[in-house]
Parts: structure tokens; C-alpha cells; sequence
């Protein structure tokens, strides 16, 4: 029997099978192609994640080292690519501005070609590398700097940091961006991956698809809460504000920034770990980033009182503001480093659904009248 039930938002719907994740709901734990976050933030790399979701396998040392050497080469942006940035870095939106460079740097591939899926494995690896490159050098364009290239010995993580402020980063600046890309790479079908899926489905190309995963990440209910939350921490101002502001917001209906999610009912896992870093990063930062930190907590605790018994927790970005401003990474870059993360996942999860495709396409229940008379013009009052 065909149920006309709407499901609004698709909450509850699945629409593809797949082993790219798992979120464990009941016991808040997520899980990379069986593999615990937890570990693969412990022990792993985000190139090394980037591997285990594109070929949904750990790689063998040799492997890995090949899959590195490509990423760093692929890093190395040539000038033509990097006078186009100075172009389209002018715009006012990041987000838009690597979406018009991703565009731009379309090779042309249409229908089986462009799914292909060598071909379209080696154009994913070559976004993914190159996407925090990109990033962060849009940065340092709209700070009126000029672009810079990175020594390819550097990690990913490096790499970001290193083009972000013109200084080679630390080794524990380093690791804490890499443990923040490995937890932002991918998370199931959210909007933005679903997005992604949608386009993909039509198989029109994969730069197009990633196109549409970034447009549909950049909403405050999705990846642009990370800016906005941050954007919340300012304007709570200190810690003494924290009490008075929630009331008046939750008053308003105002949803809280890096609250609530739609899976997760309880703890996102996510930011049980960031929180730890956080912590760590503001004891090491002190100032200003300390009272991030002291304004997170408390807001933490009174959110969590009044919305914990209706399952509205934390979620990934709630904590990362107070780790980007100890890592000075501007507060118009947070989406786009999101995206630069998850780009792995909208990859991953296209070339997964292209292997058995199925054109994406739900119904809306009609609601209307049927079989109204035409009325001509000069008849209509
Ligand atoms: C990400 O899906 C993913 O996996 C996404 C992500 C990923 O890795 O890809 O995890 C990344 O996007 C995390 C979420 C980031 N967004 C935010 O932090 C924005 C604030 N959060 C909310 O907008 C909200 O929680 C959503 C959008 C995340 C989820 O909302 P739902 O599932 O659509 O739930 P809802 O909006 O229908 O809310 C249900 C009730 C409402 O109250 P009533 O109207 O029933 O009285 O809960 C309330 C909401 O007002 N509520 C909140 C709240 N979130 C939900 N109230 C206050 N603050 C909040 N944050």
C-alpha cells in the first residue's frame, strides 16, 4: 500500500544504503567505515580518513604514503589557478567564492565519462586536497595579503595553518586541526550531503555536485552554525551575560547556536572530544579565548538544563569557536573549513551511490482543487 504520508524535512527517511557511517543514536558514538571516531581521532590522519572513506578500507603503508605524496602534490596550486582566486576572492561570501572556483575549474566531463569511477576518484582527490588550500588562501585575499603555496612536506593540517598566518604552526596546532578535520569529514545524509546526492543522481557531474553540497552547508542550521555560533559567543559578550541572555533568547523562540540536532539525542560524540580541546587550547591561550571558553561553559550547562530533558544537546559545533579563535582562524572562514572537511564525505558518498544510481526524485502531496474553469482576462475581477 503507497503511504501519501508527508514526511517533512525527510526526518526519519532513509534514502540510500550505505557503509560510509554509522551514527550510534543510543549511545552517542559515530563510526567511519566501522571504525570508532574516537580511535581514528587518536590514531589516525585526515589524509588517512580521506583514504578509509574513498576506498572504504584502511590503507597499507605504501598506499598511504602514495595517497600523501598525490595530496601534497595536488596542493601545489599552479598561477594561473591562484590568479583566478585573486579574481573571485573579491566576492563577499567565501563559501561562494570556492564555490565559483570550484566551478571554474570544471574539466568538462559529462554523463559516463564524468562518472567514471577512476576518473571521478582522481577529480575527488584532487577537490579534497586542494579545498583547505583554497580556503585558506581566499583568507589570506580577503586580508589583502597574497596567496601562498605550501612546502609540500607539510600535512594537510599544516598546510591550512601555515597558509592561515604566514608561520609555520606547531606541532599540537597541527594535530588539533587535523583532529578537527577528521571529525567534520562525513556524518551519514545531512542536508548538504544529500544535496550533493540529489545532483549526482541526474549524473550531471561531480564538481557540480560538490557545488551543490557547499551551497546547501553554508545554512545556519547546518555547517554556517559554526560561524553563527561563534558570531552568538561575541554578542553574549562575557560569562555574566550568559544567564540573562538565554532566558530572553529561548523566550524569543531564538534557536541556540550549536544546540540541538536531528539525529543526536543526546551528547553529539563530536563535541564531547572538542569540548576536551577547547579546554585544553584556552588553559594554553589564555585572554580573550579563555573567556570563550568560560562563556561556552555556561552556556553549556544552563542550555543543557533547559533543553537537555527535550533532547537538545551540544552538537559538533558547538565548541570549535574557542578552538578556531585560539588558532586565529578568522571567523568568515569557519564553513568553508567545515566544507573543506566534509568534502571527502560528499565524494565519498556520490562515488558509493553512482555504483548502483537511482535518479532522486520524491513526490509532494497536492493539496489543491482540481478541474477549475478558465476564466479569460477580460472575465476576471
Ligand atoms: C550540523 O545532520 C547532520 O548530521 C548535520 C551535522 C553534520 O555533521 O553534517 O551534524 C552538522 O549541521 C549540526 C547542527 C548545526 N546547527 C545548529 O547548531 C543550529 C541550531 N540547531 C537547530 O536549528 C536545530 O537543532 C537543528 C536544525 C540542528 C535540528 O532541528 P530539527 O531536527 O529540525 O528540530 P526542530 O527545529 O523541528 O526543533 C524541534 C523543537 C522545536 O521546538 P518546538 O517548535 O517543537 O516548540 O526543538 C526546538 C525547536 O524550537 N529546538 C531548539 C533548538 N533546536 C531545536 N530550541 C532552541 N535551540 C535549539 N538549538
Amino acid at each position: 500500500m503507497k503511504s501519501s504520508e508527508v514526511k517533512k524535512g525527510l526526518e526519519g527517511v532513509y534514502v540510500t544504503e550505505s557503509a560510509l557511517s554509522y551514527i550510534d543514536v543510543e549511545n552517542s558514538k559515530l563510526y567511519y567505515v566501522g571504525y570508532d571516531i574516537e580511535d581514528l581521532v587518536k590514531y589516525s590522519s585526515y589524509e588517512e580518513v580521506c583514504y578509509l572513506l574513498l576506498h572504504q578500507r584502511l590503507p597499507r603503508r605504501g598506499e598511504l604514503d602514495e595517497f600523501v605524496s598525490k595530496f601534497a602534490d595536488n596542493r601545489v596550486l599552479d598561477d594561473k589557478v591562484l590568479e583566478t582566486l585573486k579574481f573571485v576572492a573579491r566576492g563577499k561570501d567565501v563559501i561562494n567564492t570556492l564555490a565559483s572556483h570550484i566551478l571554474l575549474s570544471y574539466q568538462g566531463e559529462t554523463g559516463e565519462a564524468a562518472i567514471d569511477p577512476v576518473r571521478a576518484r582522481a577529480h575527488g582527490i584532487r577537490i579534497i586536497s586542494q579545498m583547505a588550500i583554497l580556503v585558506a588562501n581566499i583568507s589570506r585575499i580577503r586580508r589583502g595579503l597574497d596567496p601562498i603555496i605550501p612546502d609540500r612536506s607539510m600535512s594537510h593540517a599544516a598546510s591550512f595553518l601555515y597558509i592561515m598566518r604566514g608561520e609555520m604552526p606547531d606541532a599540537v596546532e597541527s594535530s588539533i586541526i587535523d583532529d578537527i578535520l577528521i571529525m567534520h569529514a562525513e556524518h551519514g545524509i545531512p542536508a548538504s550531503t544529500f544535496g550533493a546526492l540529489v545532483t549526482a543522481s541526474t549524473l550531471s557531474d561531480l564538481y557540480s555536485a560538490i557545488v551543490s553540497g557547499l551551497l546547501t552547508l553554508k545554512g545556519p542550521l547546518h555547517g554556517g552554525a559554526a560561524e553563527a555560533t561563534y558570531r552568538q559567543l561575541l554578542e553574549i559578550g562575557t560569562p555574566e551575560n550568559v544567564d540573562k541572555w538565554l532566558t530572553k533568547a529561548l523566550e524569543s523562540k531564538r534557536k541556540i547556536m550549536g544546540f540541538g540536532h536531528r539525529v543526536y539525542r543526546n551528547y553529539d560524540p563530536r563535541a564531547v572530544i572538542v569540548k576536551e580541546i577547547a579546554i585544553e587550547v584556552a588553559k594554553r591561550k589564555g585572554g580573550r579565548v579563555k573567556e570563550l571558553l568560560d562563556i561556552s561553559l555556561l552556556l553549556e550547562k544552563e542550555g543543557v538544563r533547559r533543553l537537555g530533558e527535550r533532547g537538545i544537546y551540544p552538537n559538533v559545533d558547538f565548541w570549535t569557536p574557542v578552538v578556531y579563535a585560539a588558532l586565529d582562524v578568522p571567523v568568515d572562514v569557519l564553513t568553508a573549513f567545515f566544507a573543506s572537511s566534509r568534502v571527502v564525505g560528499w565524494v565519498a558518498h556520490i562515488l558509493d551511490y553512482w555504483r548502483d544510481n537511482r535518479l532522486i526524485r520524491p513526490l509532494h502531496k497536492y493539496v489543491g482543487e482540481l478541474g477549475r474553469p478558465y476564466i479569460p482576462l477580460e472575465g476576471r475581477y
